[in-house]
């Protein structure tokens, strides 16, 4: 399809983001950071990557002679001047962050779950703990409990197991790394996210517009005299252009288990969209008023389950249910500490030379491991069942269910049947996302014209997230899980895939506009080369010499 537009290239953006949560609001700072360095502790990957990538244009030391031969691809005047417009679309709000603050809110969010070291700001991996220190708010952070302290040495765990008693879980954590082991309140976390927002100027007008993309196309558009290869963007309201599309929708469609209707209208709610309809729901919230007794149940197995089933108590409803499916799990992250703490470069380096999509998918199954509470929710949950307000079944599913519209009540029994539960009020599905590109309706012209493989839903990218190397859609989010790993989903993952994303949208846009080698291209290059552990790292100070 062919698509005329008027004016000129420069009234539409070259960066359109779709999504301003936590991921989309990585890539705008990143690609607003002219040296960024949050990465680089656990970076020689995105060193590696750069030199892979950029290895024929980039200064080679003759080993032999000892001389240095200039990169074509570096030199001064390769660098557009410019960095890239930006233009945010979200359906949620015309603000950073608004489902996730929603959603906070709804389930009185005090604290993060991740450590001090996860967050968006991509000039520092310890922005956020600066933060908290600069702004005497070190009071609002609370230790991750049973993830750091002095390693028991192979001897003193076997004499503890041979004298009977219990040899402590392995402590994977050195105690010089405990300041990144906390977890920074809700509050403050917003608070740092809206100071990285004004840093980077992602408060000016216009940069996110609130609307719903109902369609993504990629292909010429006639702009003035010119065919340009582009996309069209389509909302409910208006359509827009844009070089490039990044996609950082989140994590996909709420998973409704069986045996329940994926569209089951009446008293059920999916977590993920309670936050429009209040917690509880006001079918609940009106029998409380009239302390007539209630009972709810909730499905899941992973920490929002747990808040939910915590909030519907303190709130007031007279007995909760909560049915896992597995087991019980207790995890202070949701992916295994070997994947964040130091030993995290050898299980990536596995990740990343997987034979297959399908190892990947394993190891992001392993690392996961489905659903997990952290250790403070499960005493909370635990306090509840001492008092007889909740009860917790495990190794259970729905096997029938049955809705009477009169008495708006559920009738369900359970796999294995031995649970005896009473008329169900409501019920709150707390079963996490499913992560499949397929269900995405704005994708439906892109899978149609330029068709990719998928493995259980999630996308088979290019290296740099890129929908295919000539079609330069990228993608974020827990939908690249199969690139970036099993964190993919979380704030760290947020990170790393702006990181890539960053360094495609360069390249896609230095392709297009390569610059004119004035002064200020040249210190950017300069900068590229010193971020990049290229050449001197002195080069940038050669001006200031001179001077
Ligand atoms: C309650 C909760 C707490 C969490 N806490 C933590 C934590 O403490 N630490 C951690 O590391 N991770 C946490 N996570 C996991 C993860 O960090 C979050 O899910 C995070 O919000 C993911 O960011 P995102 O930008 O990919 O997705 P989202 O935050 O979901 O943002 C996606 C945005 O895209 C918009 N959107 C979707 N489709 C369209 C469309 N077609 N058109 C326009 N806009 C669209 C949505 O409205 C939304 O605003 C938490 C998750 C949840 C649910
Ligand atoms: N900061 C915070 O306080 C906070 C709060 C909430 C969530 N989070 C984060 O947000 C992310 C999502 O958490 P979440 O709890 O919403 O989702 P989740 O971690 O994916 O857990 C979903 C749970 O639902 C269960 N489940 C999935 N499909 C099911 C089915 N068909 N039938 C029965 N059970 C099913 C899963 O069981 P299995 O375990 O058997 O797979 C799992 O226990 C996580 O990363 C979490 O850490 C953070």
């Amino acid at each position: 399809m062919t698509v005329t537009a008027t004016g000129s290239p420069n009234t539409f953006p070259d960066v359109l983001i779709v999504g301003a949560g936590p991921c989309g609001l990585s890539v705008a700072a990143r690609l607003r950071e002219q040296h960024p360095s949050a990465l680089f502790t656990d970076a020689e990957q995105a060193r590696y990557r750069w030199i892979k990538r950029h290895a024929s244009q980039a200064s080679i030391k003759q080993s032999r002679t000892g001389r240095t031969e200039p990169g074509k691809g570096l030199e001064a005047g390769s660098m557009r001047n410019r960095k890239p417009s930006i233009l945010v679309l979200d359906n949620s709000g015309a603000q950073w962050l608004a489902k996730w603050t929603r959603l906070f809110d709804a389930f009185e969010i005090e604290h993060l779950r991740s450590p001090m070291f996860f967050h968006p700001d991509p000039q520092d991996r310890d922005a956020l703990l600066a933060y908290a220190h600069t702004q005497g708010r070190s009071d609002e952070l609370v230790e991750i409990t049973g993830c750091v302290g002095k390693e028991i040495s192979k001897h003193k765990r076997k004499k503890r197991r041979d004298k009977g008693g219990e040899a402590r879980a392995e402590v994977t954590i050195d105690e010089r790394d405990r300041k990144d082991y906390f977890t920074p309140s809700s509050a403050m976390f917003q608070d740092f996210c809206r100071h990285c927002v004004e840093r980077y100027g992602l408060d000016e007008e216009h940069v996110i517009e609130q609307g719903t993309v109902q369609d993504i196309k990629y292909g010429a558009v006639t702009i003035g005299s010119a065919d340009m290869q582009v996309f069209t963007v389509r909302t409910e309201r208006a359509m827009y252009l844009a070089r490039t599309v990044v996609l950082a929708t989140g994590g996909g469609t709420p998973t409704i288990p069986k045996p329940f209707s994926p569209d089951v209208a009446h008293g059920a709610c999916h977590a993920m969209n309670l936050a429009r309809r209040g917690l509880p729901d006001p079918s609940i919230a009106a029998k409380i008023r009239a302390r007539i007794p209630t009972n709810v149940l909730v499905v899941g197995g992973g920490l929002t389950s747990a808040q939910v089933a915590d909030c519907l108590i303190q709130r007031g409803v007279t007995k909760v249910w909560l049915l896992m499916r597995g087991q019980w799990k207790i995890k202070p992250f949701d992916v295994n500490l070997s994947w964040i703490a130091k030993f995290k470069n050898h299980q990536q380096a596995a990740f990343w030379s997987s034979d297959s999509d399908q190892e990947r998918l394993q190891y992001v199954h392993e690392a996961r491991n489905g659903g997990s509470i952290t250790p403070l929710y499960s005493k909370r949950l635990k306090q509840h069942i001492a008092s007889g307000r909740l009860s917790v079944a495990c190794n259970r599913v729905v096997a029938t269910q049955h809705y009477d519209c009169e008495t708006r009540s559920w009738t369900i029994t359970t796999d294995p049947p031995s649970l005896d539960l009473p008329a169900i009020d409501y019920i709150y599905f707390a079963t996490g996302t499913q992560a499949d590109i397929r269900s995405i309706p704005c994708l439906r012209s892109m899978h149609k014209d330029f068709p990719i493989r998928d493995v259980s839903g999630l996308p088979c990218l290019t290296d740099d997230l890129m929908w295919k190397s000539d079609v330069p859609l990228l993608v974020t989010g827990k939908m690249a899980t199969l690139q970036l790993g099993p964190g993919a989903g979380n704030l760290e993952g947020a990170r790393q895939g702006a990181e890539r994303v960053a360094w495609a949208i360069e390249d896609v846009l230095n392709r297009e506009e390569p610059g004119d080698g004035d002064d200020d291209q040249r210190s950017e290059s300069v900068s590229q080369r010193y971020v990049a552990g290229i050449g001197s790292m002195y080069e940038s100070l050669e001006d200031d010499d001179q001077s």
